[in-house]
């Protein structure tokens, strides 16, 4: 793992000059960036400016056209698609604006099934889901499919469902975009409770109160490219 000598903090994710073209489009123009352990990141910019296809990088889903993605010290360049997956698996959290729940699980097996061929026993997976349904306040929910969930109540099973494998990393993109008011402030404030006991999360918002409220740091995107980053005031 690199360390910069200003700073004691892993690095948990670098950019270097990341290019992604698709076809004629220019998804990533030159991206560069550090986030280090324990930070909370925003990603802010206009629609169509790059902002999913930095998360699909970082979580290796899909690879730079030029450039390079480290994550928790891998270069991610250097893994086969096998390789991906299982470090996906292992270092990274994701949840998305549509929750992108299993429709024929219950809200329990959604998360436990995250741990799938990480090695540890059905009955472990079970055990650590309702601890997380738990913890997030859901577990009267347990056993209750997606379609009978609020929005919100889905936001936390696939928050739940991103921890499962204690991820260096969680990336949420636009994750109360499709949420009501007050739900989206349910799932901020457990975003901002995780990073207060140390996880480190890139999320990407159109949400400016989101922002400010979840994030230490704010990166602005402009046409593939990091535009402005600038220092969050920790509100109350
Ligand atoms: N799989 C893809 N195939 C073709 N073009 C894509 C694909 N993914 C993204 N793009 C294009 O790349 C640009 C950036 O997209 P995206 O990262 O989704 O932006 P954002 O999340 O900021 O709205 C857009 O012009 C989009 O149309
Ligand atoms: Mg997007």
């Amino acid at each position: 793992m690199t360390q910069d000598p200003g700073s004691s903090q892993q690095v948990v994710v670098r950019l270097d000059g990341v290019h992604k073209e698709y076809g004629d489009a220019k998804a990533l123009d030159g991206m560069s960036l550090e986030i280090r352990a324990g930070d909370a990141v925003a990603v802010m910019g206009p629609s169509g400016c790059g902002k999913s296809t930095l998360l699909n990088m970082v979580a290796g889903l899909d690879r730079p056209t030029s450039g390079a993605v480290e994550v928790h010290g891998q270069d991610l360049g250097k893994l086969n698609e096998t390789g991906l997956a299982l470090f996906r698996r292992r270092h990274i959290g994701m949840i998305f604006q549509f929750f992108n729940l299993i429709d024929d699980l219950p809200a329990l097996d959604n998360v436990a099934l995250a741990a799938q061929l990480t090695g540890i026993s059905a009955r472990q997976a079970r055990r650590r889901a309702l601890e997380l349904l738990d913890e997030l306040g859901i577990a009267d929910r347990k056993d209750t499919y997606p379609a009978a969930l609020s929005g919100g109540e889905r936001q936390r099973v696939a928050v739940a469902r991103a921890l499962m494998n204690r991820p260096a990393l969680l990336l949420a993109d636009e994750p109360t975009g499709a949420l009501d008011s007050r739900s989206g402030e349910q799932v901020m404030d457990l975003l901002i409770d995780l990073n207060q006991i140390g996880q480190t999360l890139l999320i990407v918002t159109h949400d400016p109160h989101l922002a400010t409220r979840c994030a230490s740091r704010l990166i602005e995107v402009a046409d593939g490219r990091v535009a402005r980053e600038s220092a969050l005031e920790p509100s109350a």
